[in-house]
């Protein structure tokens, strides 16, 4: 990997970090080069933490969930003390991966090629048929373990294990999600998008209402116009959030949320939340899993529920076309960076926080 490549293409981008009203957007090459989405792996996804979980999903002892990291497979489990850990879900023997399930309950972990099992701490506890192999000792052998944390109902994993706890990290935003009560929310249905384009052009898109004249010109734009949309101040936190006011009685405002680089939220007030779990997979292809969350005084409402998880896959659906056309056009010859409306503040801010990663 050539670090000349990278230092040349974050002076590509310098106009993007100009004030709002002459900032351009990224250079095309950022969501197309290979070598450029190697380096966001590690400066953007693998040094920063990352909602991985709900803590719902790790209750109880011996619970374990799978993701991945920017492509980086990690099972998180609750111990049987009822400790967090976060492990490499990488074997140690021939790096199969060794927890193929979404999730599950388990008291080791065992890979399903030669059976080297590990306990749910990492370490190596059997490896059959290595008495012959010369100093070999299965005490030595444990996972990579990631520091993780669990905050307002997240579970996050830092690749990074000198990582200062979430809450520390954003301040502002922990009393948001204390107002709008994250930590108690029920999750109540979810849609999968497999979306072949950089995961930048998904950011993108969630972080701005400009569109809605657009794309949602029947959906969203009737209740929640676009053009009415505004940024809350974040100050240094590493978020931003697009608020939006309400021109239909009895709707309620959302807000569209995203603490760097992916964890990305729509909050309607007094109602619930999505979460937009965005998996960046290679430099051009993501998968999107929307998960919708009602407050607790909502969760056994099954048509409140339906009702929301299908107005999503509507305004998904629609999201996704322009997202295509868009990673198409960003693959051109003749695709340059553009100028910025004042409405999409939001990416702006997100695109000054990239930058500022990538130029570590
Ligand atoms: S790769 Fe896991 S036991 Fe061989
Ligand atoms: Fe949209």
């Amino acid at each position: 990997m050539s670090a000349s490549n990278i230092s040349r293409l974050v002076a590509s981008a310098e106009r993007c970090l100009l004030p709002l009203d002459q900032a351009t957007t990224l250079p095309p090459p950022l969501f197309n080069d290979p070598e450029w989405f190697e380096v966001e792996r590690t400066r953007v996804f693998h040094s920063g933490w990352v909602a991985a979980a709900r803590s719902a999903e790790l209750a109880q002892p011996n619970q374990f969930v799978t993701a991945t990291i920017a492509g980086e497979p990690i099972v998180i489990v609750r111990t049987a003390n009822g400790r967090l850990e976060a492990l490499s879900n990488v074997c140690r023997h021939r790096s199969a991966t060794i927890v193929g399930e979404r999730s599950g309950s388990a008291r080791s972990l065992q890979c399903p090629y030669h059976q080297w099992t590990y306990s749910l701490d990492g370490r190596l506890r059997a490896a059959p048929n290595m008495d012959q192999a010369s100093g070999f000792d299965k005490a030595k052998v444990c996972l990579p373990r990631f520091a993780v944390d669990e905050w307002h109902g997240w579970v996050l994993v830092n690749v990074d294990s000198s990582a200062a706890p979430m809450s520390e990290a954003a301040p502002h935003l922990d009393l948001l999600f204390t107002e709008h009560r994250m930590a108690e929310v029920v999750s109540v249905g979810t849609l999968n998008y497999p979306s072949p384009w950089n995961w930048k052009i998904s950011v993108e898109n969630f972080l701005e209402s400009y569109h809605h004249r657009g794309v949602h010109r029947e959906t969203l734009e009737p209740m929640y116009p676009g053009a009415q949309s505004f940024i809350t101040p974040t100050g240094e936190e590493p978020w931003t959030a697009v608020d939006h006011v309400s021109v239909v009685e009895g709707d309620e405002p959302f807000i569209a949320l995203a603490m760097y680089p992916s964890l990305l939220i729509a909050i309607t007030r007094g109602v619930g939340m999505a979460w937009f779990r965005l998996d960046p997979l290679e430099v051009d292809r993501s998968h999107l899993a929307i998960e919708v969350f009602l407050l607790p005084e909502y969760a056994n409402d099954d048509a409140l529920g339906d009702l929301i998880v299908e107005g999503l896959r509507v305004i998904n659906d629609e999201d996704v076309p322009i997202n295509e056309r868009t990673a198409k056009g960003l693959r051109s010859n003749y695709a340059e960076s553009g100028r910025v409306s004042h409405l999409e503040e939001a990416t702006w801010h997100f695109r000054q926080w990239l930058i500022a990663r990538m130029s570590d």
